[in-house]
């Protein structure tokens, strides 16, 4: 099983950015964390600040992964390319955001991404990563059962 961890643009930040909002943690150490929490299932992680390269690496690995967590960042807000790359690939993905976006400005309560994922989970900090992945692997484990013949 292996699971693709997506940020986009800012969030490299994480520790530094906005505290207050985002915490002081780095993603590099919380992802450490998440590796261990997960030993049973490959995480790869990728961060860019730039939609084409998070454009390309949905294209390369959403036909053969088996989940993707998602965290695009205020591209969320603004890109009906994500939203169309979304909608191409099998992958089932969840969004996922830190702050609670409905509690803040206006322009974060939209998403364009939404619609084309499985389920969002916001405003519960670096853990909705893991909520997220933990999910995907409890679906997965579902759908084994179900294609496995009966005892
Ligand atoms: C964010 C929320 C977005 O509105 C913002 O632009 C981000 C981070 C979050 O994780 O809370 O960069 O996606």
């Amino acid at each position: 099983m292996k699971i693709l961890i997506m940020n986009g643009p800012n969030l490299n930040l994480l520790g530094q950015r906005e505290p207050d909002i985002y915490g002081s943690r780095t993603f590099e150490e919380f992802f450490n964390e998440l590796r261990g929490a997960f030993p049973g299932i490959e995480l790869e992680y990728f961060q860019s600040n730039h939609e084409g390269a998070l454009l390309d690496k949905l294209q390369e690995a959403g036909f053969s992964i088996d989940g993707i967590v998602l965290n695009a960042g205020a591209l969320t807000h603004t890109s009906i390319a994500l939203a169309d790359a979304l909608a191409a690939i099998p992958a089932p993905v969840i969004e996922v955001h830190i702050s609670n976006v409905h509690r803040r400005e206006a322009f974060r309560h939209h998403s364009f991404l939404s619609a084309q994922c499985v389920g969002s989970i916001v405003g519960l900090g670096l853990d909705g990563y893991r909520l997220a992945v933990s999910y995907l692997l409890s679906t997965a484990a579902a759908q084994l059962d179900k294609s496995s013949p009966p005892n």
